[in-house]
């Protein structure tokens, strides 16, 4: 989902602290992680976005392939249909992270302060808050 009116200010709206928690701790961690690196991207002063959103993709890689082998462990019943999206953001961000090489950070500015926030409140109260849920029941 796309904020297309209001900006969003991810540093008072989704503070790492203020993270939803969804009771499965290697992927709250990750959350928390997350939103930290989004931050530091966000705080970035223009032209020195790349390397907080070089740490920014590879901690989202690493939450990513975290989650995915979780539920392929668990054999949970939408997996493809979760991995499919972190498949996708994975590929916008890759796409940002060259964008960024030949020094151009305006789509990689516009995502860290305004789409991915949106995007991730949404993935966390929908595919995460599901997986966590199945997660913790199949372990316990
Ligand atoms: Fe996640
Ligand atoms: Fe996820």
């Amino acid at each position: 989902m796309l904020a297309t009116t209001t900006p969003a200010a991810p540093a008072a709206d989704f503070p790492a602290s203020n993270v939803p928690l969804l009771g499965y701790a290697v992927m709250d961690r990750d959350h928390v992680d997350s939103v930290a690196l989004l931050q530091a991207a966000c705080d970035a002063p223009d032209g020195q976005l790349q390397a907080p959103f070089a740490a920014f993709a590879k901690h989202l890689r690493e939450h990513f392939a975290r989650e995915n082998a979780l539920m392929t462990q668990h054999g949970f019943f939408a997996l493809h249909c979760h991995k499919d999206e972190h498949a996708r953001v994975l590929k916008m961000v890759a796409t940002m992270e060259a964008e960024l090489e030949e020094g151009d950070e305006a789509r990689a500015r516009l995502y860290v302060a305004e789409h991915f926030p949106d995007w991730f409140h949404t993935h966390l109260a929908t595919m995460d808050r599901v997986t966590a849920d199945f997660l913790a029941q199949a372990e316990g």
